[in-house]
């Protein structure tokens, strides 16, 4: 999809243009003001016969619209005014290309704001995103496609005293962070048969090389002489589908020497359970247990781009977790490379076992801050459900920036507690840990764990088990996978970048 600006809106023959207008107002507020006094009038009247409300995506369809050239025009409704923010504007933008898209429109318009609100500065960088996430379906598989429904080119209409060149560089940022979103989304919805820990870590290395980041992939044998008998033990089970650790570098000379930020992500292709096997009824849906290795493969792709001041590794052990004659069983004890060991009384804990030793991995590569993104618990659903992510940490300063970067960068991420009275609950009787906790607190005590191996080093766990995946069709977004975190840590680190990195301590 080509993204570019436009000038004269009155001019503009496109086959649809789309502006979003408030509940108050309706038809005049919002982006609706730049219209031409005739399409207004028009729009009163509508409004006046109660078709046009403004409420959140509600969507009216204009056919040649007085006053303008174009051949369409969309208002779409964007709610009430005080509840307006970025998020929103991203999916209100997303809800009108797919409306558009799904006609059968290949050329669109979208009005940018002007400087009325508060986030105009940043309005091109949210819509650009919005389009880009909206146009996608994960219908790589069907051979009946009837229609081509993708987006040919975008045209942006900038109305505000925004520089040309800074509405430029903002459309850019959101193209870039949207299009690595929907990699990560591709990589999610692809089946464990045609993205095995093999094809991912090509997938990884092909992404690396076109953007000019350093790849090194680990395989088997390198993974056992590592001493990586935690992420070892869940790789085990299946030797037709070998492990890989896939370690991306983005080392920009101008950058500082510290902080070096490490990105892990659980990259299993697929969770049975292991021995300790799961119900089948929606066991196909454990081809998304790779979700957090999407996201900080795509973060990097993001960052090879827009190339912000700061050091990043990213770190992923990928692997299938598999019941078989190879596999480890309930109560083997393993020893991770941190030397501690871990008592696996349920082979379907398994996600934490591959972060133990990734986080030690990535101590040992350097890096002072630590982020890993997981689709770690069953529980972390149960208490957020689809729609919150799980913060946790024990670092308050570290926990804060995440929290921040995600307001910023309109993905909602809630605060979840760990505490050292949670700490009993995966004690083991012969080894330092016992990998579960228990039903209650599950996504606590799952994090806790995780974060025994990220030692002194300041961390961050999200857990996207719930967010990784929408069940059902979005106005704004496709079903299937999310892409959930790529916006937010891209966030975290440009603004990192931007501030030398002098202001993250290593407090613990
Ligand atoms: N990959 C799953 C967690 C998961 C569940 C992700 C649903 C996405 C949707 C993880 O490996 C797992 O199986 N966790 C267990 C842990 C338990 C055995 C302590 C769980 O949550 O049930
Ligand atoms: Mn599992
Ligand atoms: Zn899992």
């Amino acid at each position: 999809m080509k993204i570019e600006l436009g000038k004269d809106l009155e001019k503009a023959s496109l086959p649809a243009l789309a502006v979003f207008t408030f509940e108050e107002d309706a038809g005049k507020s919002g982006t609706a003001s730049s219209l031409p006094a005739a399409t207004q009038k028009k729009l009163e009247g509508l409004k006046s016969v109660g078709e046009l409300s403004g409420k959140a995506f509600q969507c009216v369809l204009l056919h040649s619209p007085d006053g303008l050239n174009c051949e369409r025009l969309l208002v779409i409704g964007a709610g009430k005014k005080e509840k307006f923010s970025g998020l929103l504007h991203r999916r209100v933008a997303g809800a009108a290309a797919r409306f558009l898209r799904a006609k059968s429109m290949h050329e669109i318009g979208w009005v940018l704001e002007g400087d009325s609100t508060a986030h105009a500065a940043s309005s091109p960088q949210w819509a650009a995103e919005g389009v880009v996430l909206a146009d996608f379906d994960g219908e790589n598989y069907r051979t009946n496609k009837e229609k081509n429904l993708s987006l040919d080119r975008v045209v942006m209409f900038p109305t505000g005293s925004q520089k040309q060149e800074e509405v430029r560089q903002a459309v850019e940022r959101g193209r870039i962070i949207g299009e690595a979103q929907n990699w990560a989304r591709e990589l999610v919805n692809e089946p464990s048969n045609s993205l095995t820990p093999t094809i991912l870590a090509e997938k990884a290395e092909g992404m690396a090389k076109q953007h000019g980041l350093k790849a090194e992939v680990v395989g088997p044998k390198q993974i056992q002489a590592l001493k990586m008998g935690a992420f070892w033990s869940v790789a085990q089970g299946s030797p037709e589908v070998p492990a890989r650790l896939i370690v991306l570098r983005y080392e920009p000379a101008d950058a500082p020497a510290s902080p070096v930020i490490g990105l892990v992500g659980k990259g299993v292709t697929f969770d049975t359970g292991g021995i300790s096997i799961k119900p089948s009824d929606s066991m196909h849906e454990m081809k998304t247990d790779m979700a957090g290795a999407a996201t900080m493969l795509a973060v990097m792709q993001v960052i090879a781009q827009l190339k912000p001041r700061v050091k990043v590794i990213a770190v992923v052990p990928a692997t299938d977790n598999m019941p078989s004659g190879t596999a480890q069983k309930p109560g083997d004890v393993q020893t991770s490379l941190s030397g501690k060991t871990i008592e696996v009384l349920n082979t379907d804990a398994e996600g934490r076992l591959l972060l133990a030793d990734a986080l030690t991995y990535a101590n040992q590569l350097g890096c002072t801050h630590l982020v890993d993104a997981a689709t770690l618990t069953g529980a972390v659903m149960i208490a957020l459900g689809g729609i919150y992510t799980g913060v946790f940490g024990w670092n308050q300063e570290w926990v804060d920036r995440v929290l921040a970067s995600a307001r910023h960068a309109g993905e909602k991420f809630w605060h979840m507690p760990v505490d050292e009275e949670y700490r009993p609950q995966y004690r083991s009787a012969i080894a330092d840990f016992a990998n579960t906790g228990g039903r209650y607190g599950g996504a606590i005590t799952a994090a806790m764990f995780v974060g025994e191996f990220a030692d002194k080093t300041p961390w961050v766990h999200l857990d996207i088990a719930g967010t990784r995946w929408l069940n059902e069709e979005k106005p704004y977004m496709a079903k299937g996978a999310t892409g959930v975190g790529v916006a937010t840590l891209t966030r975290l680190l440009t603004d990192i970048a931007k501030q030398g990195g002098a202001k993250v301590s290593r407090a613990k």
